[in-house]
Parts: structure tokens; sequence; C-alpha cells
């Protein structure tokens, strides 16, 4: 028998339980489940990072950079399907490795999540108040005090080391969390409303950026369109596509939030993958679109703003456009908040199901059917994180966290299909258990790879942090062992 660290779930039993949905209310379509998905990929990726990208990294070829990151999210968006459309229930790659490669791993991704969802609306919140400060200082004139709005520490390469800024808070990122969670207490669909309106203004601009800005398109700004590597790794040529590849992989992260949604999802098998892919292809087109047009309108060298998609709308020279893309991005990255504060409180509600968690954790608020003890836990904690810290350790830790996860779950895919040949799958990943499933696990760590040693360092203090939490609570309370 293997070593209680390893036992696994009963995958026959886990799909016993989908059909249960322990009070959550089952309200969500395949349609509302691809606008989730929209409403959690579009967001600070294209509107800040791609400009980053092109001007450090890939200079038009910036394109490719969205290309190679969108193929290492499409092989994990395929194994994601597969494991969602056959064990779909609520809490996604932590759920997923309970069930192939046993408990500790699961805790371990369970842990690891919290990086790609609770820091990554902590992120998302910070790039939120840098839009909201410019859009009012664009309207109004007014600029807001910076000692009340960045973040009071900062990380600083030359020193390495965290330094204070003379700031005390960044309070509108703390405030959009906090008002993000009061609507997640009062109910999924309701939240799911809210979020398809946010996605239907934010695709609007998107399409409007395309439509006004591509006819200012100056093509000798594409030549070069893979401008020479400076000598430097990361510095323009191939190198600079994998390492722009690497910061705009951001850019897709939030397609397997859909996952988290299974338990109250309708027709889970069918409509998962469908919210899954279905996310995941629309927002390719666009990012591949849209980084093309930016670097045809603004030469590349000019984009390392924090704007850069309304520097591009800038070029047509009508203003109400360039307000306009500011409103669409703040609306943006509203809603990648709201599917990633939806996505961690359940989580936390799977772990504390299983007895990994305490049992408070598992509440589900009678009138409103959300969890709301986690729901709130993770909005207060996020709101913290969010207030202090700088956007680049928090971008940082959310990527790395998410590829981590995709690598474990990709395997896990792997590891069902050879274990458990015979179970139903709604969805399978074309080419067989291998090809896939090991492209999706080497893509995720070689862009793992190219990270900073500071960040692979965070990642594992994080880690360590968890086990000893594993060791002292999940070990003793699991439900698993006490059979
Ligand atoms: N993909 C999300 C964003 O770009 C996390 O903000």
């Amino acid at each position: 028998m293997a070593h209680p660290l390893f036992a696994t779930k009963s995958v026959d039993k886990l799909r016993a339980d989908a059909e249960f949905a322990y009070g959550l209310k089952r309200t969500l379509t395949a349609l509302d489940l691809v606008l989730l998905g929209i409403g959690a990929i579009i967001g600070t990726g294209i509107f800040v990072l791609t400009g980053r990208a092109a001007a450090a990294n890939a200079g038009p070829a910036v394109a490719l950079s969205f290309t190679v990151a969108g193929i290492a999210s499409a092989f994990a968006g395929l194994c994601y399907s597969e494991m969602a459309s056959m064990i779909p229930i609520a809490g996604s790659a932590y759920t997923y490795s309970y069930a192939t490669m046993g408990e500790l791993v699961a805790w371990i991704i369970g842990w690891d999540l919290i990086l790609e969802y609770l820091v990554g609306a902590a992120t998302v919140s910070v790039g939120w108040s840098g839009y909201v400060v410019a859009f009012v200082a664009n309207v109004t004139g007014w600029k807001m005090p910076a000692t009340w709005t960045s973040s009071p520490l900062v990380w600083s390469e030359a020193h390495r080391h965290v330094q204070f800024t003379g700031a005390i808070i960044n309070l509108p990122a703390m405030l959009i969390t906090l008002f993000v969670t009061a609507i997640l207490v009062v109910g999924i669909k309701e939240s799911a409303r809210f979020n398809s309106v946010i996605v239907i203004i934010k695709v609007a601009v998107v399409l409007l950026f395309i439509a006004a800005a591509a006819p200012f398109i100056r093509t000798e700004n594409w030549h070069p369109f893979i401008p020479n590597n400076t000598g430097t790794f990361g510095r323009y040529g191939i190198s600079g596509i994998l390492q722009g590849a690497t910061m705009v992989f951001f850019a897709y992260i939030g397609f397997d939030a859909v996952s988290t949604a299974a338990q109250e999802t309708r027709n889970p098998r069918r409509d998962l993958p469908i919210g899954i892919l279905g996310s995941l292809a629309i927002c390719t087109v666009l990012y591949i679109t849209v980084s093309l047009i930016l670097t045809g309108v603004v030469h590349y060298s000019r984009l390392s703003v924090p704007y850069p998609m309304a520097l591009g709308i800038a070029a047509t020279g009508v203003r109400w456009l360039e307000i306009a893309v500011e409103i669409g991005a703040i609306a943006g990255l509203s809603s990648v908040m709201v599917v990633m504060l939806m996505g961690q409180p359940r989580i936390f509600f799977s772990m504390a199901v299983d007895g990994l968690l305490p049992p408070i954790a598992a509440k589900v608020h009678p009138r409103f059917g959300t969890p709301h003890v986690t729901t709130i836990t993770t909005g207060l904690a996020c709101a913290v994180a969010g207030g202090l810290l700088p956007i680049d350790i928090l971008g940082e830790l959310t990527s790395i966290g998410t590829l981590f996860a995709f690598m474990l779950v990709s395997l896990g895919v792997m590891i069902l299909r050879l274990r458990r040949p015979d179970i139903p799958r709604s969805f399978r990943v074309p080419g067989g258990p291998f090809v896939i499933p090991i492209l999706g696990a080497l893509f995720s760590g070689g862009l793992m790879y190219t990270a900073t040693t500071h960040t692979l360092i965070r990642l594992f203090a994080w880690m360590a942090i968890g086990l000893v939490i594993y060791v002292v609570y999940g070990r003793k309370h699991s439900k698993l062992r006490r059979g």
C-alpha cells in the first residue's frame, strides 16, 4: 500500500461527489463560463505588460512572445479540460492532484494556487490602482497623492533587498479588493452577471482599439521585426522573444479559474472544456492582433509606459478614445479580480471539505449559497497584500506559482490516463497520453526556468511555510487519512 502521504482520493468517489453541490447553486451555462474565462484572462497582461515586453525584450516580435506563451497555455488548457471534464468538482488543480499524485502533492498545489489566485488578484489590484490614478488625472487634472496610492515597499535589484518608498499604503488597491469581495459574498449568479457586463465593455474597448488604431500603423515601425540581440540574454533577438513570453504569460493566466466553478455549472462535463478552450482561443487572437497594431502605431522603444494601450490610441488624436481605453482597462482589471477572488475561496473550500483546513472554511452562507467565510478571508488577505507590496514582486510570484500548477496538472493527466484508462472522459487531449502532457510540462517548466533567482527563492519559502502548516494541521485532520 502507498505511504499515506501519497494516498490518492478515489476518482470514482470524486465523480460521485461532483453530482452533489454541497449547497452551492448550479446556475452557470457554457456562455457564462466563456465570459468568466475572458473576464479572468484579459487584464494587466495586455493592458500593461505588452508595452514593457516590447520595449525591453522583444520589439515588434512581442506578437511572437504572445504566440509562444499562448502555445504553453493551450497545452495546459487542453490538460485542464480533460481533468475538468472527468472530475468536475470545485478546487481545480488541487483536486486533480489529490486524485493523481496523492495528498502531499495536492496540499503543495493547493498552497501554490494561493500564489496564482490570491496574489494574482493583489497584482491586478495594484495595476487597477495605477490606471485609476491616471484616469482621474486625465479627466479632472487632479493628481492623487502617491503616499496613499502606491506601495510603501519596493524591490531594489541593485541592493537586492526590499526598501521603503516613503509611501504609506495603496488605498485604491485595497478598496477595489474589498468592493469585489462584498459582491462575491452576495452570490455567484449575481457576480457572473456583473462579470458579463464588464467583459462586454472590456472586449468592446479592445476591438475599438484594434479598429481605431489599425489605420495609423506605420509599417516602418515593424522593421526590423525581430531587433538584433544586444549581447545580453533576453534583450531582443530570439532570447528576447522567449523572455518576453515569460513576461506576457501573465496575460493568459485565468482560463483555469473556469474549472473552479465546476460545481456551480449546469452541465460541467460538456461546458467546462468549452469555457476553458473558448476563452483561451478568443484571447489569443485578440492579444496577437493588439500587440501587432500597438507596435505598428508606436515604435517599440517608446512603449515602456504604465499605459501602453492609451499611448497607442493617442496616436489617433481622438481624446475620447483615450478615455474609453482607460475606462476599459479599469473595467477589465476589475473583472479579472472578480474571477480570481471567486476561485481562491473555492479552493480553500475544497481543502476544508477534505479536512486539510479548519471546518469553518467549508461553511456555506444559508441565504446567499456562497462560501462566505473563505471569500471574506481571501478578500482581507488580498487587500493587505495589494496595499503593501509592489507590483513586480506580486506579478512574478503569480506567474511562477501558476506555471508550477500547470506543470503538475499536465503530469496528472498522463498519470491518470495510465492508471485509470477506464474512466469516461467527455474530453481527451488529442495525441494520446504522452505528447500534449509532456509538451505542457516542458513548456511550463521551461518558462519557470527563466524566472529570476529571487522569485524562485520566494516560491520555495512560500512552499516551506505551507509544508509546516500541513505537518501541524492538515496531516492530522485529513479526512482521507482518517478513512
Ligand atoms: N491574465 C490576467 C491579466 O492579464 C491575470 O491580468
